[in-house]
């Protein structure tokens, strides 16, 4: 019997035949098994006796079993690494990836600046209600900005909404639900009824600052916006600020950059026009202020304790003039290359 189940074992030469020799040879039915059932009938000298031979011929076909049993899976595990070798030097099929879209790397960026400021990034939705995107801010009720020309409104009008056409609602957002003092940076999608062409989009991107605090004042504003510009367009940006005028900030300005192009050589050259700049010498980047005390209040903030300064920059101007594209179109076309020419650039 023993001998037999270990000539069994040594033939086997693949799991399934071992495993198929071990039902046969200790399996349930068995001669083994059966053998080892009879020893109960004997009389209990013989048992003693037939016990132990039968424990150790169990004992050394087991030990059979296991030895074969590893070898086994040994020689199988040889035979599967040999057969799946992989050959790293073959040549393989390029595989066309995509790129990550310069508007959203740029918007990362801006906001990192803030991010490592210690600011929080805060969102808005695109779809907003009219309140919170003109009321909030101080925008009177027949204000031209609001009319169909400028803001794409929602059917049917009683709803009140419309899709927001700049950040600046999440100013209102922020102040409504977040605690003082306040420090936020959005950027994000905004909408008007504008023309589609090589500096125009009626979606496009915006990048929201607001700061409100205990003792804000325009200066800590100019700090900040020169950092600002300082860390994404290099420390010899300059800045220039002019007087404007926005419904929720009082004072207002608006910021322009030095041009990137010509910087500033071609104002008034007529035989060196400047393509960036249309000959200005500078380009417009955003609007900002000091938050109007209205907007303070609209949203429950104690305007005789907390001041505060917010921002609002173009996100797509911003990468047109960093990177010295032409066509703000190229960024909506959903071409790859455009986003590969890119990268690492934006
Ligand atoms: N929301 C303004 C715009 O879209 C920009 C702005 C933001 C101005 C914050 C002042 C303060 O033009």
């Amino acid at each position: 019997m023993v001998a037999e189940a270990l000539r069994a074992f040594s033939e086997a030469t693949t799991v399934a035949e071992l495993k198929q020799a071990r039902i046969t040879h200790t399996g349930d039915r068995s001669p083994l098994a059966l053998a080892n059932r009879e020893i109960g009938a004997l009389p209990p000298e013989a048992k003693r006796e037939v016990g132990k031979r039968m424990g150790q011929a169990r004992g050394r076909v087991n030990q059979a079993l296991k030895e074969r049993e590893t070898e086994i899976s040994a020689a199988e595990l040889e035979r599967r690494l040999a057969e799946e070798k992989v050959d790293v030097t073959l040549p393989t099929e390029l595989v066309t990836q995509g790129a990550v879209h310069p508007v959203p790397a740029v918007m990362d960026l801006m906001s990192d600046i803030f991010v490592a400021m210690g600011w929080e990034i805060a969102e808005g939705p695109e779809l907003e209600a009219e309140w919170l995107n003109f009321d909030a801010l101080n925008f009177i009720p027949d204000h031209p900005a609001r009319t169909m020309q400028d803001t794409l409104f929602i059917d049917p009008p009683e709803h009140n909404l419309l899709l927001r056409t700049h950040t600046s609602p999440v100013q209102a957002r922020s102040l409504l639900t977040r605690e003082l003092p306040v420090y936020v940076v959005c950027p994000g999608r905004v909408y008007r009824a504008d023309e589609y062409d090589a500096t125009h989009l009626p979606v496009f991107n915006q990048i929201e600052g607001l700061a409100v605090d205990k003792g804000i004042t325009f200066g800590n504003l100019r700090g900040t916006l020169e950092h600002f510009a300082r860390e994404l367009f290099g420390q010899d940006m300059v800045l220039r600020w002019r007087p404007s005028y926005f419904p929720f900030t009082e004072p207002s300005a608006e910021v322009d950059l030095l041009c990137f192009n010509c910087h500033g050589t071609s104002v008034g050259d007529p035989d060196n026009p400047c393509r960036m700049c249309k000959s200005e010498g500078w380009i417009e980047w955003g609007g900002c202020g000091v938050v109007n005390p209205r907007v303070l209040e609209a949203c429950g903030v104690d305007s005789s304790v907390y001041s505060g300064f917010a921002f609002g920059m173009g996100v797509d101007r911003t990468l047109m003039f960093r990177n010295n594209l032409s066509d703000l179109r190229d960024t909506v076309q959903g071409d790859v290359r455009f986003s590969r020419s890119l990268v690492g650039g934006a």
